[in-house]
């Protein structure tokens, strides 16, 4: 893996006339048109860099939402078996996208529930601790919530998070945590290590991991590997199938557009779909459709990832997901999406390095294979404070954000963010530097 600056594919400048030129040739510009881009104080869109929180919503999600609640007012209860839309299999409508999103088989992929209550479940089933295999490997500065879940199961089993939780971090001085340090800790857990549960793309620095190699590497050692993708579905592109992933868990609310609290996504390897002797959490929606109406209480479940399922599903989240996931296929998935993605890179780097220098550090790795879309900048011109950078950026309507102890989150996503989007950026930026 490379960690030189990916080069320009174009000779830039740091004029506007550059960003306006990459605009006018970039074949995913009228998305941006497909996108409500909320507006600052002086009543024009802000400057939204911060799909890797929260996307802008599509403007087709209100009719789609609509459609369901008129649904609701019009056929009642019916609505459930009703229609192409029925609510009953309503999940299934979303299976084929989501599915070509993470690289995954039909089978092994469902919308269902939130990312955190998701890795619980999947945890239930892939983190079967014994006495001599008992350890979870994660990142020394995981999301909070990935930290509790997987201290919490391993109390659960009646193990000790002290002993049983194992950490890899970036070396002193850096920010990166070095693929080869990662596979080093497994190496060295060995025998011991029962799952692994790291980032797709990690949240403060936007770094991706090496997935497929810690796959194997995990598997080398018997352990099961699985993996938060909030960062890296719709960001980066995935292929859990081939990968031999076990598991995955994912947002939708981030690069996904399905707006606040929206409907999370699970994927489970069809190697183990059939496993009888995984442990699971059960509900109603797991079991065999066609016979769930008959109420019996002898369990058979889904023959796909769908016997994860507790719950009836949430038609309206869903269904904002959907009006979503038909503009990400308008841009032609998500290879094209990342092609675009690879053309902003190399441009938003160009002006950093040109116009602010040494000023702004960004944490993120140089290597187009180690980024998405999102860039973790740090002030390092040390007669500003980046917190108030921060402050001043949202204040002149750049929606961006800010993550302890001192970064500044950046995405130009590439279905509704322009080139011209991150000019002003930097511009405001150096002139809020200056
Ligand atoms: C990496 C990561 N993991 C877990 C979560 C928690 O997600 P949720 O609240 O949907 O469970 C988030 C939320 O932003 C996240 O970024």
């Amino acid at each position: 893996m490379t960690t030189s600056r990916p080069q320009p594919t174009a000779p830039f400048t740091i004029g506007v006339e550059t960003a306006e030129a990459l605009d006018k040739s970039d074949p995913l510009a009228h998305l941006r048109s497909e996108f409500r881009i909320p507006r600052g104080a002086n009543g024009e869109p802000q400057i939204y860099l911060v799909g890797n929180s929260l996307g802008a919503v599509p403007t087709r999600t209100a009719d789609y939402v609509n459609a369901e609640l008129e649904r609701w007012a019009e056929l009642g209860v019916a609505g459930h078996f009703t229609g192409e839309t029925a609510w009953e299999p309503y999940h299934e409508l979303l299976t084929d996208q989501m599915s070509a999103i993470v690289g995954g088989h039909n089978d092994e992929v469902v919308v269902m529930n939130s990312l955190t209550v998701n890795l619980h479940l999947l945890m239930v089933s892939f983190y079967d601790p014994t006495p001599a295999r008992h350890k979870i490997l994660i990142e020394e500065h995981a999301f909070p919530s990935d930290h509790f879940a997987v201290e919490s199961q391993i109390r659960q089993r009646g193990f000790d998070p002290e002993i049983s939780l194992v950490t890899v971090s970036p070396r002193p001085d850096s920010h990166r945590i070095e693929p080869e340090d990662i596979l080093a800790a497994i190496a060295e857990h060995g025998d011991a290590l029962a799952m692994i549960l790291l980032p797709g793309v990690q949240y403060y620095t936007g770094q991706v991991l090496p997935l497929p190699e810690i796959t194997r590497a995990g598997h080398a050692v018997g352990a099961k590997v699985g993996f938060d993708l909030a960062h890296a579905v719709g960001n980066i592109e995935l292929d859990l199938h081939d990968w031999g992933v076990d598991f995955a868990a994912w947002c939708t609310y981030k690069y996904l557009n399905s707006g606040p609290g929206g409907v999370g996504g699970a994927f489970v390897h069809n190697r183990h779909i059939a496993d009888k002797n995984l442990n699971k959490l059960l509900g109603w929606w797991g079991a065999r459709k066609d016979t769930r109406f008959e109420m019996a209480t002898v369990y058979e479940a889904i023959p796909t990832v769908e016997s994860w399922q507790l719950s009836n599903a949430p038609v309206l989240a869903m269904a904002a997901l959907r009006a979503s996931l038909d503009v990400v296929d308008e841009a032609g998935g998500i290879g094209a999406l990342r092609q675009k993605t690879e053309r902003q890179i190399p441009y938003f780097d160009f002006l950093l390095d040109e116009v602010l220098g040494s000023r702004i550090e960004n944490v993120t790795p140089n290597a187009l294979s180690e980024r998405g879309c999102q860039f973790a900048l740090r002030v390092a011109d040390n007669s500003f404070v980046g917190r108030d950078v921060y402050e001043q950026l949202e204040a002149a309507d750049v929606a961006c954000d800010w993550r302890y102890p001192d970064v500044i989150r950046v995405a130009p996503v590439p279905l509704y963010n322009t080139f011209t989007d991150i000019h002003r950026f930097v511009t405001i930026l150096d002139g809020l530097l200056t």
